[in-house]
């Protein structure tokens, strides 16, 4: 394979990081990744990554997906705009009830994770049809196949990049273009955090006690133990994506998180939509017990793989 230059966005935490410190690192130095985020005083946890790779396999660029100037100085920065590998990774969430979000934090969400995509996409995909060579990987979510309680606008966002790139893709398929949505379930990264902490500090006067209750004694309470029991590490979805880049026939969707599997199977399984929102309703409002019990069966075993793992290899 000839070497291929990588562009990856969101490379200052979580998945974008991973995922640039896994391809710099290829054993076999098939890739150039050139890692950009927004705020470069943030790249030192990169640089701790793969520091052997800074200067080598592994460039650290400035790029804001919410600016179209930063992305063209970014590709115009890179040899001859050659980008064979796009990883759309950069994105935000927000959780709560819309009664408690303004329109302009919405917008926000709406400009990074799906806008952010069409920007890059409007700079680099004329050089790739040109090529008639590329591969545009990016970084979706399960909430892009199926809406998740108080996640509206973010479930929105990443649907919108699944539609958009669903039509893109036939179009792509006659310049030979490859294009994959890799959908990751819960992810333990610094979004979990955020997310969580702004949901915190979420201001509930603006919506009825019944509402303000659900999200505050449903879903922020059971939401670490959501990460905790399902969670993946950035660096097994970085695994993921490596292997949908080398795969000879890239597939169009790739799920990461096998215990979510069988949630999302659901949207797939009743063409009328009913069965994974009344099977959302049930889990949350009736079966909830049975529900934070499944949670941490499946922490425990999850423990307990690890912990034999762990014993196996002294
Ligand atoms: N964590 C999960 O559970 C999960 C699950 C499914 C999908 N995802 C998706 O995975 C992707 C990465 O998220 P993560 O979990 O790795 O979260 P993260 O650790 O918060 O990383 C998000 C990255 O995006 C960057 N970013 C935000 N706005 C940007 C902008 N305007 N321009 C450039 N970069 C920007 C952040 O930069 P700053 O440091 O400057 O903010 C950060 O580098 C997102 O698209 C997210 O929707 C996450």
């Amino acid at each position: 394979m000839a070497l291929k230059n990588v562009l990856v966005t969101g490379c200052s935490s979580g998945i974008g990081l991973a995922i640039a410190a896994r391809l710099a690192k290829d054993e076999q130095k098939r890739f150039k990744v050139y890692a950009t985020m927004r705020n470069l005083s943030k790249q030192e946890a990169l640089v701790q990554a793969a520091e052997e790779c800074v200067g080598e396999t592994l460039e650290i660029k400035q790029l804001d997906v919410c600016s179209e100037e930063s992305i063209k100085d970014c590709v115009n920065d890179i040899p001859d705009r050659k980008v064979d590998i796009l990883v759309s990774n950069a994105g935000i969430g927000l959780i709560g009830p819309i009664e408690c979000q303004s329109i302009d934090e919405m917008k926000t969400v709406m400009d990074t994770n799906f806008f952010g995509l069409v920007r890059l996409l409007k700079e680099i995909l004329p050089d790739m049809k040109r090529r008639k060579d590329g591969h545009i990987v990016i970084i979706s979510s399960v909430m892009g196949i199926q809406g998740i309680l108080f996640n509206d606008v973010y479930s929105a966002s990443k649907f919108a990049v699944e539609g958009f790139c669903e039509s893109l893709a036939i179009q792509a398929l006659k310049f030979k273009l490859q294009l994959s949505l890799i959908e990751p379930g819960p992810v333990i990264t610094e979004f979990e955090r955020k997310v969580f902490e702004d949901g915190m500090k979420m201001d509930p006067s603006g919506v009825d006690d019944e509402t303000a209750n659900m999200f505050t004694d449903i879903y922020l309470k059971n939401y670490k133990s959501v990460f905790q029991s399902l969670g993946q590490t950035a660096e097994d979805v970085a695994e993921h994506t490596l292997k949908v880049i080398l795969a000879e026939n890239p597939p169009f969707r790739h799920q990461t998180n096998n215990l979510y599997t069988p949630l999302t199977t659901l949207k797939y399984a009743d063409p009328n939509g009913d069965l994974p929102i009344d099977t959302f309703y049930k889990m949350v409002f009736q079966h909830d017990k049975i529900f934070n019990a499944s949670l941490n069966f499946i922490k425990l075993l999850r423990w307990r793989s690890t912990r034999s793992f762990d014993l196996g290899k002294t």
